[in-house]
């Protein structure tokens, strides 16, 4: 129910928000290319991609996905990103259109051995702060579809 309807055809904006190195631009080189990167470089700035999904009901979804960068030195770009966006990650409480879906994902979790939040513990979180918490692997490919299904 989120973006822009047209003819059973939706167009949703979505954003990647997070610090650099947690795997945003390989959960979306995963969603949108089937592949990972392992020496995947830092973002300079965001990048803009689209991946178009078939529904059951024949529906198709256009994600509009901005793959922000999370080094610091860019923090003041993220407002330009995420102004609109229908699907975002943490801290746009304040910013955010007031029906802004977010999910807090935790990836790598194909890493259990370096395992640094629980599952519990995520889950507390997002709860308290109106978010879907999903734990992904952009390596294993393990439920990144599902990430972007939560829409
Ligand atoms: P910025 O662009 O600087 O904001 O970083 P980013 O969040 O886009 O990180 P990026 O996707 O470039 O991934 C950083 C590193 O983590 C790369 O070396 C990836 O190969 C690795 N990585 C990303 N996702 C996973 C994952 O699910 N599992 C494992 N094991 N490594 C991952
Ligand atoms: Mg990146």
């Amino acid at each position: 129910d989120h973006g822009d309807s047209n003819a059973g055809n939706l167009r949703v904006k979505l954003v990647l928000l997070g610090d650099s190195g947690v795997g945003k631009s390989c959960i979306v080189l995963r969603f949108v290319r089937g592949q990972f990167d392992p020496t995947s470089k830092v973002t300079v700035g965001a990048s803009f991609l689209t991946q178009t999904i078939a529904l059951q009901d024949s529906t198709t979804v256009k994600f509009e996905i901005w793959d922000t960068a999370g080094q610091e030195r860019y923090a003041a770009l993220a407002p330009l990103y995420y102004r609109g966006a229908a699907i975002a990650v943490v801290e746009l409480q304040k910013h955010g259109s007031p029906d802004i879906v977010l999910a807090l994902v935790g990836n790598k979790a194909d890493l259990q051995d370096k395992r640094e939040v629980s599952v519990q513990n995520g889950n507390e979180y997002a709860e308290k702060n109106g978010m879907f918490f999903i734990e992904t692997s952009a390596k294993t490919a393990d439920n990144i579809n599902q990430l972007f299904e939560v829409v």
